[in-house]
């Protein structure tokens, strides 16, 4: 089966990519490299352009006829998204809507759409359910909900089939170490620890140390990469079969605190990781835990790995690749 894979260099997308070839299946890569790294696309096809480029995905889709589209292109940062909601709609919204007219123009009739957490806002304590309201506090969250209304609209008038997954803290890297996460500047909170482990910075800032929570730092659900890649197999397979659209949540369960990662990553690393309070970061919700129920339930998911597996792979490849990707 083919599959096309939009933002297919980029962290999330170059896993599923991997994970995807490893499963047999043919890939296809379509990325702008605006984030990402060619590096990361591997051995993959790959074209370098704007999924929202309709002449440019007319190429695409018609020399490659794809059976599928697993759609991971998009700026995913919530604080940039604050300071610059025009380019977040521009390309998180507009793109993914000239996207799916191009698919259906070509008659590509199943999407997985990469949704965020960031969708529920600041919920009120307690797992979060696919039934939460929607309440995004960030442009970030807000251009991703767009993106799922659309695709219900798209599905009702023009039977694009869709699944949007809700991603909470995605992390790790593949097992063997040979691919990982790169952004440029880093912001999220497992890299900047394992910089910290390989020297690379001096000291942790934790944002906040007087939240509601166990130990007043703020708590996420972690969700290892590869996991996160094989809901995207089953929600794809599920989709062809019944060809049911929904959304669903990805995360554990289960929360970590800022703190905790950090002892964890002490741990994994054996290194001192020093570590100081400080201010609140703006806009992080106190805690975040998914309830993944119906991916496991109606998909048949289960996650394989725990938060020192995704330390220890995040580790692997961060210790081996201290600058990233050589691009
Ligand atoms: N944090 C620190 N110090 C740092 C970096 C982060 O204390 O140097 C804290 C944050 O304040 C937060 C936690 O670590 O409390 C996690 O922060 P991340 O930046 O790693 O991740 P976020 O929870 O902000 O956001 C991530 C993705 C979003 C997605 C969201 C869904 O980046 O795209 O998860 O839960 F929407």
């Amino acid at each position: 089966m083919k599959i096309l894979i939009t933002g297919g260099a980029g962290y999330i997308g170059s896993h599923c990519a991997e994970i995807f070839k490893e499963k047999g299946y043919e890939v296809i890569v379509v990325d702008n490299l605006s984030k990402g790294h060619e590096a990361a696309v591997g051995n993959a096809k790959f074209y370098k352009g704007n999924v929202g480029d309709e002449e440019f995905m007319y190429k695409v889709l018609g020399e490659n006829k794809p059976d599928a589209v697993i759609h991971f292109a998009a700026y995913s940062l919530v604080g940039e998204s604050m300071q610059k909601p025009y380019e977040y709609y521009k390309n998180n919204v507009c793109e993914s809507m000239n996207l799916f007219h191009s698919l259906v123009r070509h008659d590509v009739k199943n999407v997985v759409f990469s949704s965020t957490a960031a969708t529920y806002g600041q919920p009120e304590d307690g797992l979060i359910t696919e039934k939460t309201p929607n309440a995004p506090i960030n442009t970030y969250g807000e251009t991703k909900l767009a993106i799922e209304k659309m695709l219900k609209w798209f599905n009702t008038a023009y039977g694009l089939n869709y699944i949007a997954l809700r991603y909470f803290n995605v992390a790790g890297a593949h097992p063997d170490g040979h691919i990982g996460e790169d952004h440029r500047p880093e912001t999220h909170l497992i890299p900047i620890v394992l910089q910290c482990a390989m020297g690379k910075r001096e000291r942790m800032k934790i944002f906040g140390g007087d939240y509601p929570t166990k130990d007043g730092t703020c708590v996420r659900d972690y969700i290892h990469v590869c996991d996160l890649i094989d809901a995207h197999e089953l929600a794809l397979k599920h989709m062809q079969k019944t060809g049911e659209c929904g959304v669903y949540n990805l995360g554990t369960g289960g929360g970590y605190s800022n703190l905790e990662i950090v002892e964890t990553a002490r741990k994994v690393t054996g290194a001192p990781i020093p570590a100081d309070i400080i201010d609140r970061r703006p806009g992080d919700p106190p805690t975040l835990v998914a309830s993944s129920e119906n991916a496991e339930k109606i998909l048949g998911w289960k996650r394989r790995y725990g938060i020192e597996d995704i330390i220890s792979h995040a580790w692997k490849w961060h210790s081996t690749h201290p600058d990233g990707y050589k691009d």
